[in-house]
């Protein structure tokens, strides 16, 4: 059984807006980040003003916006139904949001203290998420593709953050730990085996139903979230043996990096013979995702067979910004637009009654505010790649992904006010259709 829609047990919609609405403030701090530390931020991957911008996209942005469209999707698009959904959702928002900001603020203060108390709300609350989503997902009798790599991606967050919150550790207590080792490990899965695997899951999902394109060939649907994970396992532990397998870890990261290249490919070939030739803002997201997606996997591919790529000190910074900004956040802002607006219309149903006319989908955040956002994100991507050539352009970037964050948080806005006015408008005219009818004036 493939999954469908099911209505019936869809979430409150507080559930994923409070995760929604978080999620772009992090991504705005991070512009604003870049503003105020410019060039210093982005001058080596293992400065601890870059590991503080990494986790304000990572986990304040990506992981926050993440773990709402899971409980909201899971129960309407894969049948998962989650334990206590309204309890994981406040101790997985909570958690995130505290945790975030002490591990943000452990890099930027290197004060043990705060590395303590953000591994306790970090890992006591991811974990909790990941164990009743993975439960829901085991629970659910659903089949295909996207089960298969939804399950495999929660996963892969366990792996990311009992590696993030050991490494939290080895800084909290001043533990000796190989942590260099650790890092490129726990960097690999958390980008690699949670977020590209929950892109794909997703995207077997929504890319035919919502751009009206043919399925993802069976071949690559079938085969890519096992072999991904797979591969990422002999890579990590390829890591233990001293000496290591060096020959063997570069075959197996070239491997594990076509796969997502192959993925980004078919997606632009199967968006290219979509039924609906017009131009929606998630058509150019998912576009921008999948360009960045091909770019990413070539850099890393060039990283690890040229020697001259990989002593380059900006190629994890290209690769870095390349998923976070270029796939990442305009795919999570894509899906955004799409969700919040059909949610938004799916909750009003139930508040209207047979007979009254729910605004369109459409109505709800308008498209040229959309796009709006996504040409400031565009902007973002590019202004950063280039200051890794030139890094004054740090300030111009920093600027226009906070704009664009700022863009987006006002989009999500208007599409919750617009939530409330017409659940208000409809509650009136229900009001009004129940009041009996005054006798006519005798
Ligand atoms: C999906 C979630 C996450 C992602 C995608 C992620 C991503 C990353 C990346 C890419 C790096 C390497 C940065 C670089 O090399 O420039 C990193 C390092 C690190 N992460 Fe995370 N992370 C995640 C969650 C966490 C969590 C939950 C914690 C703590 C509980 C954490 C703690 C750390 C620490 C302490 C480092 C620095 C290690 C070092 O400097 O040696 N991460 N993370």
């Amino acid at each position: 059984m493939q999954p469908g829609l099911s209505f019936e047990q869809a979430p409150p919609i507080s559930v994923p807006y409070r995760f929604f609405l978080t999620a772009p403030l992090f991504g705005i701090a991070a512009g604003l980040f870049l503003l105020w530390q410019g060039p210093a931020a982005i001058a080596s991957r293992w400065s601890p003003l870059s590991l503080a911008l990494t986790h304000l996209l990572a986990v304040g942005f990506m992981l926050m916006a993440m773990c709402g469209a899971m409980l909201q999707v899971l129960p309407v698009a894969a049948g998962a139904n989650i334990w206590r959904p309204l309890l994981v959702t406040r101790l997985t928002h909570a958690g995130l949001t505290l945790g975030t900001l002490l591990l943000v603020a452990g890099f930027l203060a290197e004060w043990p203290l705060l590395f303590k108390l953000a591994v306790a709300f970090l890992t006591v609350s991811l974990l909790f998420f990941a164990l009743a989503v993975l439960l829901a997902l085991l629970r659910t009798p659903a089949v295909g593709p996207t089960i298969v790599s939804l399950r495999i991606a929660v996963v892969g967050l366990f792996v990311t953050v009992i590696l993030g919150a050991t490494l939290a550790t080895a800084f909290g207590w001043h533990l000796s730990l190989p942590l260099t080792h650790l890092t490129h490990v726990h960097a690999a899965w958390g980008l690699g085996g949670w977020s590209l695997l929950l892109v794909a899951g997703v995207g077997y999902f929504v890319v035919p139903m919502f751009q009206l394109t043919p399925s993802y060939p069976a071949w690559l649907s079938r085969s890519y979230a096992w072999a991904l994970f797979c591969l990422l396992l002999a890579w990590s532990l390829a890591w233990l043996p001293d000496p290591r397998p060096q020959a063997l870890q570069t075959l197996l990261a070239c491997l594990a990096a076509l796969l997502p290249l192959a993925f980004a490919v078919v997606t632009l070939r199967l968006q290219g013979r979509r039924r609906r030739k017009m131009v929606e803002p998630t058509l150019l997201f998912w576009r921008l995702g999948a360009g960045s997606l091909i770019a990413a996997m070539a850099v890393l591919l060039l990283q690890q067979l040229l020697p001259a790529v990989d002593a380059y000190v900006g190629t994890p910074f290209v690769i870095g910004t390349l998923l976070i900004v270029g796939v990442f956040m305009p795919l999570i802002s894509g899906m955004l637009y799409k969700i919040m607006p059909f949610l938004n219309w799916l909750h009003l149903q139930k508040t209207g009654k047979p007979g009254l006319v729910v605004p369109n989908i459409r109505d709800m955040i308008p498209e040229a505010r959309m796009f709006m956002q996504f040409r400031l994100h565009l902007a973002a991507l590019v202004l950063l790649l280039a200051a890794v050539a030139l890094p004054v352009l740090v300030y111009p970037a920093g600027l226009a992904l906070a704009a664009s964050c700022l863009w987006l948080e006002r989009n999500l806005v208007t599409g919750t006010r617009n939530f409330i006015r017409f659940g208000e408008e409809l509650k009136a005219a229900v009001a009004r259709e129940r009041q009996p009818e005054r006798p006519a004036a005798a």
